[in-house]
């Protein structure tokens, strides 16, 4: 009788590993939230997508390009892809944010203690910080017009270097206010 009652427990609790297993890779909602990042970085609706659970590599294909608004305005190409490791996104390529009408490629999303609250987007120049309960939920992503951005970012990147740092400076403000 005894024995048959632990027999149950242990099939139990392998059911529910199972189970969480399941659940743990079933979006890359999922992904994120198991590397300790806020699911809102990425906009909603994301279903064709791949992570290789050895190097944290992932990729991500878009129905279309497009924008999201948060305290800056962000865009995210047709493919996304770069490392995912514990509280980071290193090699981000695919997502950009808008400072004073220029568009800076993101290649790190980085949250250091999530006890602080914060998120920091590093646009290459500088870390943008940001509230992390900005990116509590997906948003919906609106498409994006072609002409607006592109790749303008990357191309003017190096001759804004220096705006690009006065901009820094006044983004480190916490823009949670
Ligand atoms: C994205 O699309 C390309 C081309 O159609 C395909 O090769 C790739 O496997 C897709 N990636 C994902 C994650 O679905
Ligand atoms: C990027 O995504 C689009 C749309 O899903 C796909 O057609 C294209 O092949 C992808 N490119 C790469 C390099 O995966």
């Amino acid at each position: 009788m005894n024995r048959r009652i632990i027999l149950w427990a242990i099939l139990l609790v392998g059911l529910c590993r199972i189970e969480a297993k399941a659940q743990a890779s079933s979006s890359i909602y999922d992904h994120l939230k198991a590397h300790g990042l806020p699911i809102g970085i990425l906009p909603k609706g994301i279903t064709e997508y791949y992570v290789d659970p050895t190097s944290g590599f992932f990729q991500i294909n878009l129905t279309e390009p497009c924008d999201a608004k948060f305290e800056n305005q962000f865009h995210y190409d047709f493919n996304i892809s770069g490392y995912l490791s514990m509280g980071k996104i290193g090699e981000l390529s695919g997502v950009s944010q808008q400072e004073l009408f220029l568009w800076f490629p993101v290649r790190c999303i980085r949250v250091d203690d999530p006890s602080s609250g914060l998120i920091y987007f590093d646009v290459g120049v500088v870390d943008k910080q940001f509230s992390l309960s900005l990116f509590e939920d997906p948003r919906d992503c609106t498409a994006a017009d072609p002409d607006d951005h592109s790749s303008n970012g990357f191309q003017f990147q190096d001759q804004f270097v220096s705006l690009g740092h006065e901009i820094g400076r006044k983004g480190i403000l916490r823009a949670d206010s």
